[in-house]
Parts: C-alpha cells; sequence; structure tokens
C-alpha cells in the first residue's frame, strides 16, 4: 500500500482523514480527488497543501477517462472512496444527483481499479486480501434502515434504507459487494454512524444549531425532536477506517460506531446551555419525511477481530466541538454568507 486515491478528501469526514494518514504514514502518497460541490472545501486542507506527499486533483469521479487517466498516473494501489452526496434532506429534494455520484461513481471506480488492478473475473483473490491493494467503501449505518425502542444494527442485518440518499448509499454498497463476489475485487465496506467534529458542513445537525445558537436564530428540531442517533468523533470514524484498510478481510463488512446514543432534543440542549442562550430559540417545525427514529451500532465485530476502539468520549468531543467552531468563526461565515440554503425550508416543496 503506497498510492492512495482519497475520493471526497475535502469534506468534512475525507479532510479529517486524509491529514491523518498524512501524519500517521509517512511513506504513503495521497491522491485527493474531490469534484468540489458546494460540500467540498480546499481550506478544510490548507495544513498539507504543500506536502511533497500530498496531491489533490479536482475531478468528479463519474468521469471514466479523469479516473482512468489519475490511475495511470499515479500508480493507485488502494482507494477509500468517501465521495458523495451526504445530505438526507438535500436527497429529499434533488434525489437524482444521489443516484449518480453514489452509486454510478463508486462503480467507476471500481471498474477502474479492476482493470489497472488486473482483477479477472473468479480470481483467486475471491476470500483472500491481495496484498497492496484495496478498495474501500465508506458507507453508512441508514443503509439498515431505523430501529425501534430496541436492538442494533448487526453487519448481518437486513438493508432496508429508507431515504433517497441512504437508498443511493445501500446501491453502492452492493455493486461493491457484486465485485468482489464476481471478480474476487479485494474490498472492506464500512458502516458508520453519526460523524461530529470540526469542518462539519453547517446544514448538519450539530454545525447547524451551534451556528444558528451564535446568531440567536431559531433551532429547528424536527418532529418531536425524540430521534436517536449514535455520535462518534470524526477522528474516531477515520481511525477505524485506518484499522480496517491495514487490517479488514477482504470481503468484509465493518460496522463503526461509538455506543454513544442521544436523542436530538438532548444534543440541542446541550449546545444551548453550553454557549449560554435561550431554550427558547428551540423550535419544533414539521418532521423530516420518512424519518429514521433510532439507530444504533453493534460495533462488536470490529472491537473484537480488528482491535479498533473510540478514543473520544461524547463528553470531550462535544465541548472541544463547540470551541472548534467558536474559534473558526470565518471558516463557517465564508460557508453561510454564499448561496448556502437549509434544505428543510425545502422539503415540502417537491
Ligand atoms: P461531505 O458532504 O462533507 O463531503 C463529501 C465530499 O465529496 C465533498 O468534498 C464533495 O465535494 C465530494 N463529492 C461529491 N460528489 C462528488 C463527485 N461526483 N466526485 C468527486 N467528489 C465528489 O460528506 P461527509 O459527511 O464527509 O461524508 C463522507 C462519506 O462518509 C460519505 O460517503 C458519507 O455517505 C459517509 N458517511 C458520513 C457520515 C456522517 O455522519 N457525516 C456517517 C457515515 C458515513
Ligand atoms: O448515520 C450516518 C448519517 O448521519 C450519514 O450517513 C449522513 O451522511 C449524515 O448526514 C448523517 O445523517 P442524519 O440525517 O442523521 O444527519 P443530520 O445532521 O441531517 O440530522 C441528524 C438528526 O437531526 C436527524 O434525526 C434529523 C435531525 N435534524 C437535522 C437538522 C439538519 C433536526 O432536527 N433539525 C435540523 O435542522
Amino acid at each position: 500500500m503506497k498510492n492512495i486515491l482519497i475520493t471526497g478528501g475535502a469534506g468534512f469526514i475525507g479532510s479529517n482523514f486524509v491529514k491523518m494518514m498524512l501524519d500517521r504514514h509517512l511513506g504513503y502518497k495521497v491522491i485527493n480527488v474531490d469534484a468540489l460541490t458546494y460540500a467540498g472545501n480546499l481550506e478544510n486542507l490548507k495544513d498539507v497543501a504543500g506536502k511533497p506527499n500530498y496531491t489533490f486533483i479536482k475531478a468528479d469521479i463519474r468521469d471514466r477517462a479523469k479516473i482512468d487517466e489519475i490511475f495511470s498516473t499515479y500508480g493507485i494501489d488502494t482507494v477509500v472512496n468517501f465521495a458523495a452526496e451526504s445530505h438526507v434532506d438535500r436527497s429529499i429534494v434533488e434525489p437524482e444527483i444521489f443516484l449518480t455520484t453514489n452509486i454510478l461513481g463508486t462503480q467507476v471506480l471500481l471498474d477502474t481499479a479492476k482493470k489497472h488492478w488486473k482483477i479477472k473475473p473468479g480470481d483467486k483473490y475471491c476470500k483472500e486480501y491481495k496484498p497492496g491493494v484495496k478498495f474501500l467503501q465508506v458507507s453508512t449505518d441508514e443503509v439498515y434502515g431505523a430501529l425501534g425502542k430496541k436492538g442494533m444494527f448487526m453487519e448481518t442485518s437486513p438493508l432496508l434504507p429508507n431515504s433517497p440518499y441512504s437508498a443511493s448509499k445501500a446501491g453502492a454498497d452492493m455493486i461493491v459487494r457484486a465485485y468482489h463476489q464476481t471478480f474476487g475485487m479485494p474490498v472492506n465496506i464500512t458502516r458508520c454512524s453519526n460523524n461530529y467534529g470540526p469542518y462539519q458542513f453547517p446544514e448538519k445537525l450539530i454545525p447547524l444549531m451551534i451556528n444558528n445558537c451564535l446568531k440567536e436564530k431559531d433551532l429547528p428540531v424536527y418532529g418531536d425532536g425524540m430521534q436517536v442517533r449514535d455520535w462518534l468523533h470524526v477522528s474516531d470514524h477515520c481511525s477505524a477506517i485506518d484499522v480496517v484498510l491495514h487490517k479488514g478481510e477482504a470481503g468484509e463488512v465493518y460496522n463503526i460506531g461509538g455506543n454513544n446514543e442521544k436523542a436530538n432534543i438532548e444534543i440541542v440542549k446541550f449546545i444551548v446551555v453550553t454557549l449560554g442562550k435561550s431554550e427558547s430559540l428551540i423550535k419544533y417545525v414539521k418532521d423530516r419525511p420518512g424519518h429514521d427514529r433510532r439507530y444504533a451500532i453493534d460495533n462488536t465485530k470490529i472491537t473484537t477481530q480488528l482491535g479498533w476502539a473510540p478514543v473520544y468520549t461524547f463528553e470531550r468531543g462535544i465541548k472541544e466541538t463547540i470551541e472548534w467552531y467558536l474559534n473558526n468563526n470565518e471558516w463557517i461565515e465564508n460557508i453561510v454568507s454564499g448561496d448556502y440554503v437549509h434544505y428543510y425550508d425545502k422539503m415540502y416543496r417537491t
């Protein structure tokens, strides 16, 4: 493993991952390919922009010719695919781009890797890790659908996605699995719960609430606010991906989660109190259509088989995250002063 193609590396998790890989693996070359959609931001990477073992290329993962050229030029032996349309609310308003980027883009990457890695149907590596090459698909717990009050998602749980976003991610998982089963492509799929931390685009719950709170704007809580998510600090997600990349068995899926379930309203109230604002800013609004009630991840497989464990407690992580947004006001202002829209306003007008 030497020349790693990280797609979507200018987004929230991708940019944290690029920086972690450059810090941890000095001998690796990191090639970051990102289309710089509304969510991609090179500001996230300014600290590493000049590093000799780091290259940024503005390209779309759906552009077959360009992806082929990148594989040839850089001798890519590893792919970590973060590139995606990632926001559920947007997928309700504009589903098509979710399908083309998240499914077809993934297939372009798989096909190109298959060609350059000379992987053939029925390849003997089907059940083994082919040394030196790997395709890691960054997926999500949302592919499993929603839970009731009890239970947790296991890697063996059925895929029952409920939003266009999660359906597109499940579609990508299926095509990644098919390339393993049919061609012997050495793949892993990781399915992580909700991330939080620095550089998250302010359309997502935590940075949106911090930003609105600081400006004393309404805090729109969907439905009754009792939907439950499992929250994991982005650096713990990145370290889990690094572990799966190096130790994961080819063809396997690994759930990643923090055993840290919180109702949305708890998070919003914590942010309000920490920033010393009034709870009167909280406004209960009409629910997201098809809103998943609860997610919870069973992470036994990655913890017991690969030895990964999260480092952050939620208390430490959320405090540091709030501080980061306070100290990086310019980063968020550059985004929200542009053509940024909270898609809630559009969800019922589709
Ligand atoms: P993000 O929206 O912040 O970043 C996505 C990045 O992909 C952006 O930089 C964007 O420019 C790029 N991109 C989009 N379309 C592209 C295309 N066609 N070609 C090339 N680049 C393109 O998303 P994120 O929150 O960092 O999520 C990254 C990945 O992790 C996604 O695949 C998402 O499904 C998955 N994931 C996210 C979470 C979470 O809580 N945010 C949890 C689990 C899994
Ligand atoms: O579970 C992993 C997923 O987490 C990732 O796959 C997605 O890419 C990521 O966007 C995230 O999806 P969610 O829909 O859970 O995240 P979001 O931040 O949009 O919403 C979190 C919860 O907060 C959800 O129950 C909806 C609610 N919410 C969100 C917003 C933006 C509100 O109540 N008000 C809001 O304004």
